[in-house]
């Protein structure tokens, strides 16, 4: 048995990491590379500190727009796909990379498993929700994080390609988690002490892409640093690129009580998050890595694929309102105190060894003579 998975950005690394171990267990794994993330802090640090298989092939589509991206991806991988003749192809998420390599399987056809599937932020104007819809309506095989993203597969008459098998964000925090507060240095780097600052990332288009709402979200970290700070910016290379573009940079630096950073490893990122009092951002994996090492969180949209991460109450969503930032916040910090969220919601950390099993029973019926 042999499988093709295709992988490109960041949060997929990760993802990768969990499941590409588990998979060679029971099958070949054929391991390709988009190249959509291609600096080093957003790709290369991750095979080393995760211990990722390297991969096979490169595809080196670098950066462009959605269509160029996508298309440069499909056509690129589509002549690999042939070459390789894998029995099923796997893609993680919502990324460009991940539509591109659905539609080529869907296409060739080859079996198409979609793992983080059914997840829904029902804002059609995200263009990762455009990318997660396509590709759990062409996949064969959809392996869901939770309840509630089967529960969104059912409602589009999909459930029965759907099975729930735990979060593989979750296996890899709870395995590297104890590594990173171990190895990474990061907090006497910064300057920092556990438990004193906050962290804050952005790489949202809505977020970065947009001049008046970059400023707004720039004002808000600047209030709650007031307040609450000192707090860590953990800034995207996109993101970094816009703060550029809008002049904003000078006066984030300039600020005493906000560190700006450059993105990070994950083991640093990790150690950095695991030691925070709370986390701001509009990243859908970090919502759920803050909840996962017991961090309060406030994502800075309207809404969240990560429901369980709100109605347990760790999660609150408050757009870019930075009044409503510093109360929920406040709020969250004092709750702490009492009380800690509960990782189980998001499986037993043993998601990746399912989504092998299943996908391997799935293939012998779906490949039977
Ligand atoms: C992508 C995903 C997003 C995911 C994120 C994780 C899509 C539509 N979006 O967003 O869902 O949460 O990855 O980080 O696929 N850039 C660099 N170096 C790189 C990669 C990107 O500088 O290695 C810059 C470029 O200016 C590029 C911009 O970031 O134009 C956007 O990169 P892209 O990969 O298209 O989207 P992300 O914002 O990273």
């Amino acid at each position: 048995m042999r499988i093709l998975t295709v992988v490109g950005n960041r949060p997929q690394l990760v993802k990768a990491a969990a499941v590409s171990p588990q998979l060679r267990k029971l099958m070949e794994e054929v391991l390709v590379h988009s190249g959509q993330h291609y600096d080093r802090e957003l790709s290369a640090v991750f095979f080393e500190e995760l211990g990722i298989p390297l991969p096979d092939h490169d595809l080196a589509v670098g950066s462009g727009s959605h269509a160029r991206q996508t298309a440069t991806a499909i056509s690129r991988l589509e002549p690999l796909v042939e070459q390789e003749r894998p029995d099923a192809v796997l893609v993680y998420g919502d990324t460009n990379t991940t539509l591109a390599a659905a539609l080529v399987a869907a296409k060739m056809p080859l079996p198409l498993v979609h793992v983080e599937a059914g997840m829904r932020s029902f804002d059609a104007s995200m263009p990762e929700e455009v990318n997660r819809v396509a590709v759990d309506h062409v996949s064969d095989l959809l392996l869901c994080s939770t309840e509630t993203a089967l529960e969104n597969l059912r409602a589009e008459g999909l459930a029965d390609r759907a099975r729930i098998v735990g979060d593989v964000m979750a296996d890899v925090a709870r395995r590297f988690g104890p590594i990173a507060e171990e190895r990474s240095r990061i907090h006497d780097q910064l300057g920092l002490r556990r438990g004193e600052y906050l962290v804050a990332t952005l790489h949202r288009a809505a977020s970065v892409d947009d001049g008046p709402s970059l400023r707004r979200a720039t004002q808000l970290l600047a209030a709650v640093a007031e307040e609450l700070g000192p707090l860590v910016f953990v800034v995207h290379p996109r993101t970094e690129a816009r703060l550029a573009e809008a002049e904003l940079m000078p006066t984030l630096e300039a600020n005493p009580r906000i560190i700006v950073s450059r993105s990070l490893g994950y083991l640093d990122f990790t150690a950095l998050i695991r030691g925070s009092r709370a986390v701001l951002t509009d990243s859908g994996g970090l919502q759920k890595e803050a909840y996962l090492a017991g961090v309060p969180c406030v994502t800075l949209r309207s809404q969240t694929e990560w429901l369980e991460t709100v109605t347990s109450g760790w999660n609150r969503l408050v757009g870019l309102d930075a009044e409503a930032a510093l109360r929920d916040l406040g709020q969250l910090i004092a709750r702490r105190r009492e009380e800690s969220p509960d990782p189980a919601i998001y499986g037993d950390g043993r998601a990746a060894e399912r989504c092998a099993r299943e996908l391997v029973s799935w293939l012998e019926v779906a490949t039977a003579p």
